[in-house]
């Protein structure tokens, strides 16, 4: 069988590379791909990114089936172009992935349906969202309406930064057409986790729990970005947790749209926070997997993941369960210098261990060239290590991130550190 994964980063990396370990499968083409799906010969990267031409390369390699990694193409409509033409492929339609490619079809969404989630108001008037922001007072968070690459959100402590952020999106234009109108939340305290289902239109399948760690720098400081390191599982989300969170966010969310007529079908991703009592809120939804999350889910996954792909495509999710590697995985960013703002390219990259049982390093800002590898993306590597405890696994990781080398990368030293606390 021929499969084909759409997108470049590490969470492409890690599908393909999951889905190439089935032996079902003859070729994983992966469009555009990076510099590690290019080393992996049961991988192959297509120059493709344009959706009618991806869909013209799928009929002409009898590719069976595609998945999408990013929101990007999902919200250009790359679902409705492949099954107008009879094309299988696992994501949320146009429609659907309005769940992340607008915050207000979101709020809006959760408020109509009782999903909990932040207060919030829409503004596309500067006067307007000025006015609301002296009225609830700080902290108070920001975020531009569209698809923004992680630039979209501004969590401002104090008013001055919050009036800042509105003025760089409703007057300066900083973000386009996305910042054209902001949504105005509420600020939540709380411990983050990334809750990752599939959903084939009726049907919900969970996947094992994640937590990202989305600042720059150790014990969370420095600006966000798209995030520098997770693992699996996230200690915080206890069986009791899980079940609220699918009885109170994810199974409301997928009956919602149902009945809103836009059926959801692809990965759907609620990015939580829990507060100290234990309640969980809904920050945001996208519908894909996350990156770098779907790294250590993907190396603890144990189920065939073409089979996954199949019962997701035709509607029979119900009919399986996954099965987990019971080891805890941690993924560590490696960025380039620069990143987030400016991320440096053209470094040359040397050092990266052989995959073993408990360590992989899967592939993102890399280029494959003369056999060379270089930096050419901001986030470069996610190396994963995997391990009985949370102390493991990291060590695991670190031990192939000391290893590894190229000028100015950026790694956090702390990935994990709120699930070791939680175990002392
Ligand atoms: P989002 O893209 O909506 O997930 O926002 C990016 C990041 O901003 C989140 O991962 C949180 O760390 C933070 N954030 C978003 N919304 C809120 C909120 N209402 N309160 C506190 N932090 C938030
Ligand atoms: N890691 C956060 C995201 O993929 O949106």
């Amino acid at each position: 069988m021929k499969i084909l994964v759409v997108g470049s980063g590490g969470r492409e990396h890690a599908l393909a590379w999951k889905l190439a370990q089935s032996e079902r499968i003859q070729t994983v083409y992966v469009a555009p791909g990076n510099g590690g799906t290019a080393q992996d010969n049961r991988l192959q990267n297509v120059d493709i990114t344009d959706p009618h031409a991806l869909a013209e390369f799928v009929k002409a390699e009898h590719i069976q089936m595609t998945l999408v990694g990013p929101e990007v193409p999902l919200a250009a409509g790359i679902v409705n172009i492949f099954r107008d033409q009879g094309l299988k492929i696992f994501g949320p339609t146009k429609e659907a992935a309005q769940l992340e490619s607008s915050k207000d079809f979101a709020k809006a969404f959760m408020q109509r349906h009782g999903i909990p989630t932040a207060a919030y108001q829409t503004f596309s008037d500067l006067a307007g969202a000025h006015a609301y922001i002296d009225q609830v007072g700080a902290p108070i968070v920001i975020k531009a309406d569209g698809l923004a690459a992680g630039k979209g959100v501004v969590v401002a402590m104090d008013l001055a930064e919050a009036h800042a952020a509105v003025d760089m999106m409703l007057s300066d234009n900083k973000l386009g057409n996305a910042g054209a109108r902001v949504v105005i939340e509420e600020f939540l305290a709380g411990e983050e986790a990334s809750f990752i289902v599939m959903v084939d239109g009726k049907n919900i399948l969970a996947l094992a729990t994640s937590q990202d760690h989305k600042r720059l720098q150790d014990h969370d400081q420095g600006p966000n970005t798209g995030g520098m390191g997770a693992y699996s599982p996230a200690p915080i989300i206890t069986p009791e947790l899980h079940a609220r969170v699918m009885r109170e966010v994810i199974t409301p969310t997928v009956q919602g749209m149902a009945k809103d007529g836009i059926v959801f079908t692809g990965f759907l991703y609620a990015g939580l926070m829990i507060d100290d009592q234990g309640n969980p809120k809904t920050l945001e939804f996208n519908c894909r997997m996350g990156d770098p999350e779907t790294q250590p889910i993907m190396a603890r996954l144990k189920t065939d993941l073409v089979s996954v792909l199949e019962h997701a495509i035709n509607g029979s999710l119900d009919t399986i369960e996954l099965e987990w590697d019971r080891r805890t995985a941690l993924g560590v960013v490696m960025a380039a210098a620069g990143y987030p703002d400016e991320p440096q390219k053209g470094a040359e990259i040397t050092g990266i261990p052989t995959e073993t049982a408990d360590c992989i390093t899967f592939h993102a800002g890399t280029r494959l060239q003369q056999g060379q590898l270089s930096v050419s993306g901001g986030r470069v590597l996610c190396v994963v290590g995997l391990g009985d405890s949370v102390k493991v696994a990291q060590k695991h990781a670190y031990d192939a991130v000391d290893a590894i080398h190229f000028d100015g990368a950026q790694a956090r030293r702390d990935i994990g550190w709120r699930a070791l606390n939680k175990k002392h």
